[in-house]
């Protein structure tokens, strides 16, 4: 059985409340849930995390290491600054997914760099919180 690490950065843990024009009604507990419903329906043990802060992802990227079979990886705001998680990813070569819920590519200038994103085999951007399932589902097809 594959296990998965899904990891979610700054902010997200205000789902349903922040812009939800851009990010949508439902709140973080319903991505929870929906997770782990996928994470049963595709036979694979899965692990959800959540911080506000950069060093904590960091630490539990490198505490994977050996532990996860594959990444889902949503940095939030960090995709754009972090070159400290793109290191991490790198450092520890475990096959990650990036999701975005917004469509990075048409917002902001700046949204359109991913550092997190140079280190992640594959990419689900603007699908709502369908982009984890597909990510999850890649990762476990993946060989
Ligand atoms: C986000 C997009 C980022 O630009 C933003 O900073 C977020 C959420 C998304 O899921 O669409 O916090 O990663």
């Amino acid at each position: 059985m594959k296990k998965l690490l899904i990891i979610n950065g700054p902010n997200l843990n205000m789902l349903g409340i922040r812009e939800p024009a851009i990010y949508g009604a439902q709140n973080y507990e319903t991505l929870l849930s929906m997770i782990r419903t996928w994470a049963e329906e595709l036979g694979a043990e899965v692990e959800c995390f959540q911080s506000n802060h950069e060093g904590d992802i960091v630490d539990k990227i490198q505490a994977a290491y050996g532990a996860f079979d594959g990444i889902v990886i949503n940095p939030a705001a960090y995709t754009h600054t972090s070159v400290a998680i793109l290191d991490a990813l790198k450092a520890v070569g475990i096959p990650a997914a990036e999701v975005h819920i917004s469509d990075v590519n048409t917002r902001e200038e700046f949204r359109k760099l991913s550092y997190a994103g140079m280190a992640c085999e594959a990419h689900f951007i603007g699908l709502g919180f369908d982009g984890y399932k597909k990510a999850m589902e890649y990762l476990v097809s993946r060989k």
